[in-house]
């Protein structure tokens, strides 16, 4: 296949990882000959410009996928559950966002950067990781690899965009109504989530955490080949349109200089490190949204563990979290001779 004559379909292209995937396809130039934009029946007919080009948008059906060569789907694990097989059994390899088959055996979950040679061992369908998983994986990979880790403790700050356009109303007319003194009544969320922080993303388990903090236990170990590797998550939503911000505290087999991981993590592709908090330079969400890279920050020594060390890492979770980590597991398919 050359670069120039690849079919692409993007399930969920009315959404919100949808749109900034429609967005890197300009940026990077993806190779599309044919877009098909598809949705649910609700967007039929929209019409969304693609590299200065209008495409109407489809309601997604088992029809959508004839001469699709690379199926995005990001809806919800329902939608990909209904569409990732019929888009496979019509010859598509599928790059989905959704957390349906993350875990499933022949699936591949991948990182570029971290673990691109497991799309060697796909049958069809590769998923990419959870937002949130995608910025610690990146920044705990280049670390395991120089000072194996035995334990990591991780809490997060999750944007609302990480749910989709409806929580991003959500967060503006809840802001305005309490701002106007305007009664809410939370719809997304089961609480207020302007001016409020959630300790709760998704369901809760009988272990007592939530699905979201489970994903991020059980993802970490599947793309860092490491089932053994000890994880604790909270995962809290916070009122950030977008970025997701994890304070993670890592304890290694030996001891690791911050100056050491400093430069480890420099030399890593898709991290940027800023660390200067004398001159309050650190990263935040606001200057990580529309960004590619994984920012790192506040490294130092975890004053309580011997082997152990303390950091800050921000990314904007529908970019490596999602449509750019998409886009560059086609792109890396496409160069290793998989789509065929
Ligand atoms: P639609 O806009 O037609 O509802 P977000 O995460 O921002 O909420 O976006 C979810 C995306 O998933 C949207 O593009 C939405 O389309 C799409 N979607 C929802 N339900 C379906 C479905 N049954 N089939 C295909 N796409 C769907």
């Amino acid at each position: 296949m050359t670069k120039s004559n690849v079919n692409i379909a993007i399930v969920g292209a009315t959404g919100a990882v949808g749109k900034v995937f429609i967005d890197l396809m300009k940026e990077r130039k993806f190779p599309a000959q044919e877009i098909r934009l598809l949705a649910s029946k609700r967007s039929e007919g929209k019409v969304i410009s693609v590299n200065g080009q209008d495409l109407t948008v489809s309601e997604t059906t088992a029809d959508s996928f004839k001469n699709i060569d690379i199926a995005f789907i990001s809806a919800s694990a329902d939608v990909s559950r209904e569409f990732a097989p019929i888009a496979v059994q019509n010859g598509a390899i599928v790059v989905d966002d959704s957390s349906a088959f993350r875990l499933t055996n022949g699936v591949p979950l991948v990182i570029p950067e971290v673990n691109a040679n497991d799309l060697l061992s796909h049958e069809g369908i590769t998923a990419i990781p959870n937002c949130s998983t995608i910025q610690m994986a990146m920044v705990l990979k280049p670390l395991h690899d120089v000072n194996p880790i035995k334990r990591i403790i991780v809490d997060t700050y999750q944007a609302v965009s990480g749910t989709g356009i409806a929580a991003i109303t959500e967060l503006h007319e809840q802001s305005r109504d309490f701002i106007n003194s305007e009664t809410i009544s939370p719809e997304i969320y089961p609480h207020q989530i302007a001016f409020n922080l959630l300790p709760h993303i998704e369901p809760f388990l009988n272990t007592g955490y939530t699905n979201e903090e489970n994903k991020m236990i059980e993802e970490t170990r599947k793309i860092l080949h490491a089932p053994d590797m000890l994880i604790s998550a909270t995962c809290v939503r916070v009122p950030v349109f977008y970025g997701h911000s994890e304070a993670i505290h890592i304890e290694f087999e030996n001891p690791f200089l911050p100056d050491d991981a400093r430069k480890v993590l420099n030399d890593f592709p898709g991290i940027s490190v800023i660390d200067n908090p004398q001159n309050n330079e650190y990263p935040m969400p606001l200057n990580s949204a529309n960004n590619n890279d994984v920012f790192v920050g506040r490294i130092r020594k975890d004053l309580s563990c011997d082997n152990g060390l303390a950091l800050w890492v921000v990314s904007d979770n529908l970019r490596k979290g999602a449509a750019l980590n998409a886009m560059q597991i086609a792109e890396h398919m496409i160069k290793m001779g998989l789509i065929e």
